[in-house]
């Protein structure tokens, strides 16, 4: 007899979840915002930002929006993967933020990259976002339903940020990432959880549209987001230190066999602290919130694709993800990370030449790329 396990199927749980994730992309607006520019605005000082959160800068849109931001990073992991937009059968977008109520930003990303065939939808679970929609899609892959799935974190968060609150309207940012995953034949994913607490929904919240029809109308919540930031960092260093233990011991691993931990980006003496609750040192929790501030389900895939792409993943390192926020919500999950950065692929499209406008809207090819992030040789055609 020869037993066949269908593709994806572990034998046992936590011993060979066949997903992998084969392409990363981010894209973040143009505009920079420090927070020299911010003190500009609200009662608040570079230092105390920097001391309270680790923020030096946030990317804000002037126009940039969660479905344009969406299709560039998708764009980009598409590329990485070499893979076309038609391949893709399921698209998640995990966003607290979409542009319009009806049609969902997933079907808006479908469309704009041209990905006929891909079932496409929303997910909110606001800064776990991401990781729960990685979830939702891998437990797709594994049951067989679809081979591969474009998983993005899309926010603008400056539109629902309060900008006369110093309390919140320093620590977000705007900005998206994607992944593209992909059935595979090694154990890619070996564990995860994912924890919901509702009854604590009201330490972060945003409003949305009021309740108005022939019969009723209610009056306006707060279309803005308000924060009880101490219950938040109390929440958060208690509960991801928790789950990721239980995603570790999933995966029969203890917190000295991972070699980096991508958590979500919300605060610096969260993350430390996080770090040395597992007796871990700081240097396996990689941050760019110092230029981004918390971009909410974006900051993960924003993070990892920035790892990629300096050359810091290497095959067969050792991952922890893990996202926390509004809901309440957060969750963990541990990968082998399976594939390295070869630059032989398509990796964007020339915005501006140096040489006026003979490169623009040709697509670019890195032939070789320093680990420094250097590109050595380029090809457009
Ligand atoms: N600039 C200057 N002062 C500020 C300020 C700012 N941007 N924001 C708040 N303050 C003031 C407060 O008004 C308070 O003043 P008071 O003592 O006169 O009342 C003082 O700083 C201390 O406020 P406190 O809330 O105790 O500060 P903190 O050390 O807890 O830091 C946060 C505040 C928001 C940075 C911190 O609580 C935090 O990061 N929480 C988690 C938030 C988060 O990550 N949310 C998203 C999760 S996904």
């Amino acid at each position: 007899y020869t037993l066949e396990i269908p593709w994806g199927q572990s034998a046992e749980k936590g011993e060979s979840m066949a997903v992998k994730i084969i392409g990363t992309g981010s894209a973040l607006p143009k505009k920079v915002v420090s927070n020299e520019e911010m003190a500009g605005l609200v009662e608040t000082s570079d230092q105390w930002i920097r001391e309270r959160t680790g923020i030096g800068s946030r990317h804000i849109s002037t126009g940039e929006t969660v479905v344009s931001l969406a299709v560039e990073a998708c764009e980009k992991a598409l590329a990485h993967g070499d893979r076309k937009a038609s391949e893709v059968q399921l698209i998640l977008v995990a966003t607290c933020t979409p542009e319009k109520g009806i049609p969902c930003a997933a079907c808006q990303v479908q469309s704009l990259l041209g990905a006929a065939e891909a079932v496409a939808f929303d997910l909110n679970a606001a800064c776990a976002g991401f990781l729960f929609a990685l979830h939702t899609a891998h437990a797709y892959i594994e049951a067989g339903i679809y081979d591969n799935a474009l998983v993005v974190g899309s926010e603008v968060l400056s539109k629902v940020v309060d900008w006369t609150d110093r309390g919140t309207c320093v620590l977000f940012g705007d900005g998206a990432g994607a992944v593209l995953l992909e059935r595979s034949g090694q154990p890619g994913i070996l564990g995860f959880v994912q924890h919901s607490d509702g009854t604590k929904g009201g330490v972060l919240q945003c409003d949305g549209r009021k309740l108005e029809n022939p019969f009723v109308s209610l009056p306006v919540g707060n279309p803005f987001l308000s924060m009880d930031g101490r219950e938040v960092f109390a929440f958060a260093l208690r509960q991801v230190p928790a789950c990721i233990w239980e995603a570790l011991s999933q995966a029969k691993l203890s917190p000295e066999d991972v070699d980096l931990y991508v958590l979500h980006q919300a605060n610096r003496r969260i993350i430390e602290g996080i770090a040395g609750r597992m007796n871990l040192e700081a240097a396996r929790f990689p941050m760019n919130l110092e230029r981004t501030g918390n971009m909410s389900s974006a900051s993960i895939p924003v993070l990892l694709d920035e790892l990629v792409r300096e050359g810091r993943l290497q095959e067969g390192m050792t991952l922890v993800l893990s996202g926390f926020g509004a809901g309440l919500t957060y969750g963990a999950c541990v990968l082998k990370w399976q594939r390295s950065l070869d630059f032989s692929g398509e990796i964007g499209i020339v915005k501006e030449s140096v040489r006026g406008d003979r490169g623009a809207g040709k697509k670019v090819q890195a032939a070789g790329w320093g680990g420094t992030g250097i590109i050595l040789s380029m090809r457009c055609w």
